[in-house]
Parts: structure tokens; sequence; C-alpha cells
């Protein structure tokens, strides 16, 4: 169930440390991979030598015996884990979390991860209601750590109170859980950015130039990023369309307004997904007052607006760009070399005189066209289905990337 899955197990010192060689035991036994690392107090409790077996994986415990001199070892377990659970965690060891003291091979790795992580607190009854020890888990809690609370019932202390350890099949179970859903929520942590619509570019306070662009295929790829578990930031320009649900919106008119908006979060963005149809160009100068009709013909001047995907591609870093292209002839042709010239990773490609897809319709039909040279045709079918298929084809594509590498 949790195969090909890291998981670290911090073990800190308490009589429930007996618990964590049974829980690497069911974590293996799930499947997934485990590494183990001690506080020199759990070392107190159980030999190292128990949770090696167990694991079949060297234990840490100590911050300078590098293993390994390649890697730092802090840094490289931090790096290797997907999920992070420490059990038991005493009341110390929460406490230094709380404040952000990194003294031991554990609190160094806690500060170190990007992985969740996970707390299953045991200890006294009271100890787990004295109020520095509340405090501490309100604040972790705030700081988006997750608690495995403690069960009720006898404590070594003698005491009956909440305070026992979680028992390991249960904290199985929910690691199961946390990557099963994870699983459906590929993007989940992932900042996706999505331009939708056309843009408006104005003439005078009653007229603009604009373009038939419905937004519905750029709405649904937000609402298929929002279902993926993406945090997803839609610019829009002007449509009549349902904002998707938890989605973000920014609403914006012209093209030099989507071009400052998609400035101000592409920094932290991971996808960002460019479907709006952006006017090429823009009249010189807007009137002030509505232009008055003379004799004869008239010339509106017009000059080049941002090619916003273009500035985004010079300036790439960790994000994947994903254009779009509509077009009426040699659909591939012009796709691969707007891939190649706006330094993007791809184009989704649609030819807008199809009659099962193009602008205002409820269907596409869209070639994928990746960096790589590859062309993954999508028959015709509704924008929503269409947006998930593409999302799940990229995020595939991309993994085998990951893998080769
Ligand atoms: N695009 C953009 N800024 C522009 C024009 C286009 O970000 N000023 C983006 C679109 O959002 C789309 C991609 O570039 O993702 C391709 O847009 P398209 O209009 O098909 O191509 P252009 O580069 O404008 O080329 P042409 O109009 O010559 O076909």
């Amino acid at each position: 169930m949790i195969e090909n899955k890291n998981i670290l197990l911090c073990v800190t010192g308490g009589i429930a440390v007996y618990k964590a060689v049974a829980l690497v035991s069911k974590l293996s036994q799930a499947g997934a991979t485990v590494k183990v690392v001690m506080t020199d107090s759990a070392k107190e409790f159980v030999q190292p030598l128990s949770f090696q077996v167990m694991s079949k994986n060297d234990v840490y415990f100590d911050t300078f015996d590098e293993k390994d001199s390649r890697v730092i070892a802090h840094i490289d377990l931090a790096d290797w884990a997907d999920l992070v659970v420490v059990a038991p965690a005493t009341a110390n060891v929460i406490g230094k979390l709380a404040n952000g003291i990194a003294d031991d091979m554990v609190t160094t790795i806690l500060l170190a991860t990007e992985a969740d992580v996970w707390i299953a607190p045991a200890m006294n009854v009271h100890m787990y209601s004295h109020p520095a020890v509340v405090r501490n888990i309100e604040r972790l809690y705030l700081d988006g750590y997750r608690f495995i609370e403690p069960s009720e019932g006898f404590l070594a202390c003698g005491y009956v109170g909440k305070g026992r350890l979680e028992e390991p099949e249960r904290i199985t179970e929910l690691v199961c859980q946390y990557f099963n859903e994870m699983n459906d929520q590929p993007l989940k942590g992932k900042k996706v950015v999505i331009t939708a619509g056309p843009t408006r570019e104005r003439i005078d306070p009653v007229r603009y130039i604009s373009n038939f662009s419905s937004g519905k295929m750029g709405y649904a790829m937000a609402a298929a990023a929002q279902k993926l578990g993406a945090e997803t930031v839609l610019i829009s320009g002007p449509v009549e369309l349902p904002i998707p649900t938890g989605v973000q919106i920014i609403r914006v008119e012209s093209a030099a307004e989507m071009y400052d908006a998609m400035l101000s979060q592409y920094d932290d963005a991971n996808i960002v997904v460019k479907s709006a149809a952006v006017a090429d160009y823009r009249p010189k100068s807007v009137h002030a007052q509505k232009m008055k009709k003379k004799e004869g013909d008239d010339v509106l001047e017009l000059e080049r607006t941002t090619d916003i995907l273009k500035s985004l591609g010079k300036r790439k870093e960790q994000q994947l760009l994903i254009g779009f292209a509509a077009e009426t002839m040699d659909v591939i042709a012009y796709g691969e070399k707007k891939l190649e010239s706006k330094n993007l990773d791809y184009i989704i490609v649609n030819d807008v005189t199809d009659p099962s897809g193009g602008f205002g319709s409820d269907t596409n039909v869209v070639t994928l066209l990746s960096r790589e040279g590859e062309a993954i045709p999508f028959s015709a079918m509704p924008k929503e289905q269409l947006a998930t298929c593409l999302f799940e084809t990229i995020l595939q594509q991309e993994s085998s990337k990951l893998h080769d590498r």
C-alpha cells in the first residue's frame, strides 16, 4: 500500500520506545522503506540494533557521525523522507521543536525536512496536560505539524489517563491513509497558476479589441488543478463563468494587467498554464473620450503587447511552463515553433476550425507537445475531462523523467 514510500521514524526517549520497534515492523510490512533516527535517551530504552534489524537500514543518532562522506547525513535524511513520524515524542522534543531548537540528530532533521512531520506524543498524563506542553503543541499545530493523539489507559508511571503512544497498527493505518490521499492528490503542496479567457485592449471608454476566447478551457484547467490538490490561482480575463470552488481568482482586463498579475504569482509557482488568449496588439493611445466618427476611413495605430509567456520562459527556474496555441492551420508545426521560441516544457495545441473544439465549445480536441519532441493526441472530450487528462499525462511524463535521472 505504501510501496516506494520513505518514512523517517524519529524515536525519542520514553518507555514507549519498545512500541516504535513494532511500528517499524508494521510500516515495513505495509511496503514502506523505514529509516530510524534516535535520541540519546531513546537508546537508553532500546538498543539501536533492534531498529536496524527491523528496518534493515542503518540507525542514526550522532549528528557528527557521517557514515557517507558524499552527503551530510541529517540533510540527506531530511530530503530522503516522504514523511517523518516522531514516535514516541517526548515533552522535551515537542518543546525543542516548538522553539526551533536543533541540538541533536532528531531535532536538526526536524528543522531541515520539507516533508510532512507527524508527532505521536507519549508521556505521563500530568506532563501532557502541563500548560507548557499544551502551549508547545498548540504552537506546533499552528506551524502545520500533525499530531497523533495519545490514547487513554494504563501508563507505565502507574497513572491511568491520556499519554499512551497510539498503537503501531493505528499509526500505520493513518500513514497508509495519508499516502492514499496523496495519490489522489498528486498536486498537493504545489502552486499552479493558470491564465484564462481573452484580454480586452481599450480603444476609448466604450470600445475595445478582444477575441472570442470563452475562458472555458482555462477554467477547466483551474478546476482540475484544484481537484488534484494544488493551491490554484486563476488569473482571468473578462468572462462570465463560475469560479471553480477553492480557486483563488485574480480578475484582469488587459494584457498588461495580466502580465503584472502573473509576475506577482510567478516566483513561487510550480506549474504555470497559460491558456489565456492574450491580445498581441493594443491601441497605441487610448482615447480619453468616445471617438467620434469622421468622414471616410480611419486607421487605428496598434502597438505590440508583451508576450507574457515568452517573458516567463526567459526567467524560468523551477516552474513547469505550459502554453496553449490555438491555430487554424499547420497546428503541430506552429505549436512546436512556439514551444521552442517561448522556452516551454509543454504546449497544448488545437485547431480552432475543428467543430468539436475551439473557442466557446464545451469540448476540445488537442495535441500535447513536449519539449522532448513527443506529440500526444487527445480525442474530443468535454473540457473538464480533458483538463484532468492533460494534468495526469503531464505528471506521468514528469515522474518518468525523474525516474530516468
Ligand atoms: N501569449 C502570451 N502573451 C501574448 C501572446 C500569447 O502569454 N502576448 C501566450 C498564450 O497565452 C498562449 C501562447 O502564448 O499560451 C501562444 O499564444 P498564441 O496567441 O497562440 O501565439 P502567439 O505567440 O501570440 O503567436 P501568433 O499570434 O503569431 O500565432
